[in-house]
């Protein structure tokens, strides 16, 4: 029986515990429930189900509700696990999320009834000490020396934005003799700078770059788009020739490599680039949110070689990794350029109690409460080692040159190119009996037919052809190791049917 209202517990003490162990039963029951009443990837029924999932599952109540009702919380978890995308399913291919381990689950578990922060000696000391040494070895795992330092962070997208804020301040502390008191942005501000700051990237890199220039006060016009190869990777000279058109007011702020891109999982050429940003002064960043992976693999690390000679790092375990968002990392290779966010509270870390070693990671981070990530990560990577981090890498690069086969031997279906890293690009191509007039419009009927019937989850994209016509294309993400052959045919098989009804019927068109 679970107590409600003024008597509801709290996790962490005994007849909390009781209640956690009764809540664990029934969301153990939902969970197991769940694949069953789904029947799929997703359940059917597409927008409108889920709204109403929601709706029948507050039977009307308001979230601060006059009358608490476990009832009500059972119903919320059943509702919640049937209508959760199921990212175990192996046509659950959209999107770059993992399914975690188990023991990374279990220390979520722990890691929330604890509800450790790191702003505070005395808000977590032992998450901050393990948080301290996760950033240690994963700074070994870059290639970086004892002088680096980072946090976790709640994405890719943050941090990439830290990559650059760091970035930041370090080029127009050093190019900028016209700001205010030619001080540190962080504490001068951008207002008065007769200088125009920029960033190179490629055109395959993550939005989050162009965002974070805007966040940043740079501007998204700030951001130069470098020309790629056919695989979408960063040219070099192009860049140097970007570079070498900069007028007298232009400051190049940092060179961003991706490594592993969103579509094609192209690696831009790390050593090239970081010859270039040494000879240039910039500082690069790697944003390796998705190519992370790679690092894991025996065949896969050598594109990953030069990683180490990167100002900055980003990369998420909650890609490649298998741990529950958020598994963010940010590592700077100098810690010294983190010092924006040097902060001394009276409250939190005055001089004498850090003098004293109680010390924490304010310094570290854009936040002041923060979760411990660490810990999941940890309990992670201890239960799968270096051994089965590549193997599981390993079995999802080859689960997408296996589709890709696949692809380019159907009739129906175009591969675009040979993955990779675990990313398949194609569209469906009509047979002349078809009546499609759009391949654009249809290819994204297909993909919605499918996710409405709760049949698989694809990603989107768009890709331009010879033509120069930029066209809608389907995209796998393969991140579940447990993926056999055999499914994918029937994913495959799923896919051309769910084509050749969109085209009979044009419903979802
Ligand atoms: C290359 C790349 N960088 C950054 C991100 C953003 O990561 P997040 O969704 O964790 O913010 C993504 C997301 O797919 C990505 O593919």
């Amino acid at each position: 029986m679970i107590d409600t209202g003024r008597n509801a517990a709290l996790a962490g003490r005994p007849e909390g515990l009781e209640q956690l162990r009764t809540l664990l039963d029934t969301a153990f029951g939902a969970l197991g429930d769940a694949a069953l009443k789904r029947g799929g990837p997703v359940a059917p029924g597409g927008p409108e189900a889920a709204v109403a999932a929601v709706r029948e599952a507050l039977g009307g109540s308001r979230f601060l509700a006059e009358e608490p009702s476990a009832q009500r919380v059972a119903d919320l978890f059943g509702a919640y696990a049937t209508w959760a995308v199921d990212l175990t399913h192996p046509s659950a291919v959209a999107r770059m999320q993992c399914a975690p381990t188990a023991a990374s689950v279990a220390a979520e578990l722990l890691a929330a009834t604890l509800n450790q922060s790191l702003h505070a000696w005395e808000s977590g000391p032992f998450a901050l000490e393990l948080e301290r040494r996760l950033i240690a070895e994963m700074a070994s795992w870059v290639g970086f020396g004892e002088a680096a330092s980072g946090t976790l962070t709640p994405g890719g997208s943050i941090s990439n934005l830290m990559g650059l804020l760091f970035s930041r301040d370090r080029a127009l502390r050093e190019a900028d003799s016209t700001g205010p008191d030619s001080g540190a942005v962080s504490q001068a501000g951008l207002t008065g700078r007769r200088i125009r700051p920029r960033i190179l990237c490629s055109a395959a890199a993550h939005f989050s770059i162009a965002r974070a220039a805007g966040f940043l006060g740079l501007g998204r016009d700030a951001v130069l788009i470098v020309p790629v190869d056919e695989r979408g990777r960063m040219l070099p000279e192009e860049a140097r020739r970007l570079l070498d058109g900069f007028g007298p007011d232009e400051v190049a702020v940092a060179l961003v490599a991706t490594a592993g891109t969103t579509d094609h999982g192209s690696f831009d050429p790390l050593p090239e680039l970081a010859d270039l940003a040494a000879e240039y002064r910039i500082w690069l960043h790697v944003d390796a949110a998705y190519g992370i992976g790679a690092l894991f693999s025996t065949s896969l690390a050598p594109l990953l070689d030069g990683l180490g000679r990167a100002d900055s790092v980003a990369f998420d375990l909650h890609k490649f990794g298998w741990t529950p968002a958020s598994s963010s990392v940010l590592l700077v290779r100098d810690r010294r350029d983190m010092e924006c966010l040097d902060q001394q509270a009276v409250y939190l870390n005055p001089s004498d109690d850090e003098a004293a070693g109680y010390t924490a990671l304010l310094g570290t981070s854009l936040q002041t409460t923060r979760r411990s990530d660490a810990f999941k990560i940890a309990a992670s990577l201890l239960t799968v080692g270096r051994e089965g981090m590549g193997a599981w890498v390993d079995a999802c690069h080859a689960q997408a040159r296996y589709a890709a086969g696949r692809i380019a031997a159907t009739e129906g279906l175009h591969l675009v190119a040979q993955p990779l890293l675990s990313t398949v690009i194609f569209r469906c191509r009509p047979s002349a009996a078809d009546p499609v007039t759009d391949e654009s419009a249809w290819n994204a009927a297909v993909r919605r037919k499918l996710l409405a019937e709760g049949r698989a989850l694809l990603a989107r994209t768009k890709i331009t052809g010879l033509d120069g016509v930029p066209q809608v294309h389907l995209k796998l993400v393969f991140l579940n190791p447990t993926t056999t052959e055999a499914e994918i045919d029937e994913l495959l098989a799923d896919i051309t049917a769910a084509a050749r009804e969109v085209a009979r019927d044009g419903r979802h068109m």
